[in-house]
């Protein structure tokens, strides 16, 4: 029942051993020593009561899907316990809760069976969550047959449909076309009316604003702030500064996966050696990673987005002469992007990164791997001095000529 807790953690703590997970094979710079371990969640104690939406942020690595898991059974706390009261349904990374070799309609009963239905609720549901998915073609073929896309369609409907008390959900939004990210929006904020009680990880700070009530912050498995929605301005205050120059050494911890892994990313004017930035500011945009699969096409692609979430601009290295259209071997790459000045208005800029490989397949993805404020530089507006509109501040050519120098004909301005 609403006001009832629903989830009560006290001295939550996650331990993983890196040593034996890490591949050594690939020639990584610095190995981790045998047997060591990082505290991926520590010290975390809170309360949620019934129907309270609660928004988990925090930088890559910040311990929230950590958390999520510990929630939903998935691993077990290290340290501290996690009371939870409700059926809980989990939507976590693409593809927990659901057997590849399994059909679409048999993922839906099992995971129905989980979640303590009988098979007539879910009969009964059964019709809406294919459609809500949008899967009705191919609900009778295996899973591990669909785009990641259907997958996560399928699992979310599942999730929201079959009428959990507790609901976590991390990510989903990042995957699935803008279209479908608004229903399930618009999903969430069904459960929210009918008293559920939510958990929302997620990079997309407006759904985080539209949807939670509460947000906790993590930050190196911590929780930094626990409060309404004013902890994001406080967590994008806080980003703003740390996000111009990013640093993962340890290339076995580095965000990525199996395919490629980011080292290292940094936005930073691309003459001189000071930070400032201003709109007339030439901007060099570097990344470096490891691709440690051999012979991939990979691309990177920018998404530049401002502070309302508009994109300002996407970006491709297809004009780059050394190694675009290339299989890259394996090894450690750096690609550069120069943006010029003249170009960004005024505000703050996020970026997204995206590693493709072979022009289809998204290897990584960070909706926020960068964040950087350009400033008004205070020359060349004229007596104006308001904040120029427009998401770019370009600054043309303009000429004008006076083609007759002779009073009016006659007749005109009056
Ligand atoms: N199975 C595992 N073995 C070893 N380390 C792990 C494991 N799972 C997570 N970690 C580490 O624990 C830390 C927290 O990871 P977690 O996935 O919870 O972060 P996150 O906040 O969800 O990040 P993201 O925003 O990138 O999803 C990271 O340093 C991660 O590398
Ligand atoms: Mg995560």
């Amino acid at each position: 029942m609403r006001g009832d807790v629903a989830i009560r953690c006290h001295g939550l703590g996650k331990q993983y051993r890196l040593g034996p997970r890490q591949r050594s094979a690939i020639g990584f710079g610095r190995p981790t020593a045998q047997g060591a371990t990082l505290w991926a969640l520590r010290d975390v104690s809170f309360e949620v009561s019934a129907g309270e939406i609660v928004g988990i942020i925090g930088a890559n690595g910040a311990g929230k899907s950590t958390l999520l898991k510990i929630l939903s059974r998935i691993t077990a706390p290290t340290e501290g316990q996690a009371e939870i009261h409700g059926r809980v349904g989990s939507l976590l990374e693409v593809g927990t809760g659901f057997h590849p070799e399994l059909t679409g309609r048999e993922n839906v009963y099992l995971n129905g069976a989980i979640l303590g239905m009988r098979k007539a609720e879910i009969e009964a549901k059964f019709d809406e969550i294919v459609a809500f998915a949008e899967v009705e073609r191919f609900v009778d073929a295996p899973v591990k047959h669909y785009s990641s896309g259907m997958y996560v369609r399928l699992a979310f409907a599942v999730a929201a449909h079959l009428d959990p008390e507790i609901m976590l959900i991390d990510e989903v939004l990042a995957v699935g076309d803008a279209r479908f990210q608004r229903k399930c929006v618009g999903k969430i904020g069904d459960s929210v009316r009918t008293g559920r009680t939510v958990f929302f990880v997620s990079h997309n700070m407006v759904a985080v604003q539209n949807l939670c009530t509460r947000v906790i912050w993590l930050d190196g498995g911590r929780i930094v702030d626990d409060g309404d929605r004013r902890v994001i301005a406080r967590y994008a205050a806080n980003t703003l500064t740390s996000r111009h120059q990013r640093s993962w050494p340890d290339v076995a911890t580095a965000p990525g996966g199996d395919a490629v892994r980011v080292t290292r990313a940094s936005v930073r004017p691309a003459a001189g050696s000071g930070h400032e930035i201003t709109t007339s500011t030439d901007l060099l945009l570097e990344f470096e990673y490891w691709n440690l699969g051999s012979g991939a096409h990979l691309n990177l692609s920018l998404h530049v987005y401002d502070e309302q979430g508009v994109l300002a601009f996407n970006t491709a290295p297809v004009n780059e002469a050394e190694w675009h259209g290339r299989a890259f071997p394996q090894g450690r790459f750096l690609s550069a992007c120069r943006v010029p000045g003249d170009l960004l208005n005024e505000g703050v800029y996020r970026i997204e990164l995206l590693v493709v490989k072979d022009q289809a397949t998204v290897l990584f993805r960070d909706d926020g791997i960068l964040v950087f404020e350009v400033r008004d530089a205070g020359q060349g507006r004229g007596a104006w001095y308001g904040r120029v509109p427009g998401v770019v501040r370009p600054n043309l050519e303009w000429r004008t000529t006076c083609l007759e120098r002779s009073e009016a004909p006659a007749g005109a301005g009056r």
